[in-house]
């Protein structure tokens, strides 16, 4: 349960959300967010919980094997693989994310953040996003971390840690909000982000909170299923997933509540995308009492939560090559690591030297790949593995795994047979255009 909560809690609850919010209009887009969490979230959560505990192997082998046990095409073993591939997409650009956050330690640490104004703090993160060799050794620094771990094979240790790091996460979290209150103006943020105000629904917002539901989460890409194959048979698979999903949406909504009382204070732009929590929560950590020791704490737990989560990207890969190929844990870290550098490396550049160059739809590299993988591969990997688990898997299986009974175990099925695919399908399709075509 912690390597899952682990997983779950990272740069999607603290850097994430809250600048998606403001990107997409505020209050709508949270209201659909909670709305995904709890009718699309929590029950694919304890789908991929389940299918992993069943399979017992990597996504694409543990799927090959339920499909067999439920006599279907093992065709489904492509959901696996689609997984994997999403895990090393999202890797390359959460590692460069995660190099922002080192580079905020040491920033922290060196006391830059002192007194700074709103305006110096925007300024110091445009000058490192200016900056490619900067932004490359801290990439380059954090997937190394990631990748030692997982070339080692243990991360028991890191999980031990979380038993206290992700307690003192939320701890500092609220003395952030506490002093963000205070300085801040939290009945502005308050409005913002929770009066319900639907004119701002678009379908991009839409789809990107279902999407942002599935990242924040870690579903849909095999992750959590690694996981469940390690969860006891007595574990319930329903309580472990209420308990990560709360703590994971509380989480990031308050984070979103501290920026934004911080930002409607000083008048900044709620859109201003992803430097929004680096260009806000310095100007906090910098006014408040022992301000450089409590700024390092925070982005030394934001590194620490980013770590174990990119461990659980690149995992599932690994453990794919390792099951079916001569390679041996340590090569198969090594060649994956440097796929995900590589990738990376572009991300880097589509911050400075390549802003100007678009892969799709005008987006650039770093938006594509973040597109793609939380709009797109997520949520489909989602919806196949709720049809699988809602349409294919025999009753008594997912009885014996899921241990649900009553109304719990109806709004399983409820969600996995019909909410979850019609919601993913409408919100595909209405994205697509097609939606209006047929109206
Ligand atoms: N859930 C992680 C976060 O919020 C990101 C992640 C996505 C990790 C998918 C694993 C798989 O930061």
């Amino acid at each position: 349960m912690l390597a899952t909560a682990g997983s779950a809690i990272g740069l999607g609850n603290i850097w994430k959300l809250p600048y998606m919010i403001g990107v997409n209009g505020g209050s709508a887009f949270v209201i659909i967010f909670i709305a995904s969490i709890i009718f699309l979230a929590i029950p694919l959560m304890m789908t991929e919980i389940m299918l992993g505990r069943r399979g017992q192997k990597n996504p694409l082998d543990a799927m090959k094997s339920l499909a067999k046990e439920a006599n279907v095409s093992s065709l489904w073993s492509w959901v696996g693989g689609m997984g994997m591939l999403a895990g090393v997409l999202i890797l390359s650009f959460y590692s460069v994310v995660g190099g922002w956050v080192l580079s905020y330690v040491l920033s922290a640490v060196q006391g830059v953040f002192s007194n700074i104004s709103a305006e110096q703090a925007a300024n110091n993160f445009n000058n490192l996003l200016a900056q490619p060799l900067t932004l490359l050794m801290w990439h380059s620094i954090f997937l190394l971390m990631t990748m030692v771990i997982v070339a080692r094979g243990v991360s028991e240790g890191l999980e031990k840690a979380n038993n206290i790091l992700i307690p003192l996460l939320f701890a500092i979290l609220l003395v952030l909000l506490g002093y963000s209150m205070s300085v801040g103006d939290m009945s502005a943020a308050f409005t913002f982000m929770f009066s319900p105000d639907f004119s701002k629904v678009t379908s991009v917002a839409i789809l990107s909170a279902l999407g942002h539901a599935f990242f924040t989460l870690s579903l849909g890409m095999g992750a959590v299923m690694v996981y469940g194959s390690y969860l006891g048979k007595n574990e319930s698979i329903g309580q472990t997933t209420l308990f990560i999903a709360i703590l994971d949406t509380a989480l990031g909504l308050l984070t979103g509540l501290a920026i934004y009382a911080l930002v409607f204070a000083n008048q900044l732009e709620p859109g201003a995308g992803p430097g929004l929590i680096f260009q806000t929560l310095p100007i906090a950590l910098g006014s408040m009492p022992a301000g450089n020791l409590f700024a390092t704490l925070f982005f030394v737990l934001v590194g620490f939560a980013a770590w174990t989560s990119s461990i659980s990207l690149i995992e599932p890969a690994v453990a794919w090559v390792i099951e079916n190929t001569k390679l041996s844990r340590i090569m198969a870290s090594i060649i994956l690591g440097l796929t995900v550098w590589l990738i990376g490396v572009s991300v880097v550049l589509s911050f400075n030297e390549w802003q100007d160059i678009k892969i799709a739809f005008g987006l650039g590299i770093f938006d594509s790949l973040d597109k793609l993988t939380s709009t797109v591969m997520l949520p489909l990997g989602g919806l196949l593995m709720a049809i699988f688990a809602g349409y294919l898997m025999k009753k008594q299986h997912i009885a014996e795994e899921l241990g649900l009974h009553g109304w719990a175990f109806t709004f399983w099925k409820v969600t996995n047979t019909i909410i979850a695919p019609v919601a993913v399908i409408i919100v595909f399709l209405n994205l697509l255009g097609v939606f209006e075509k047929l109206f």
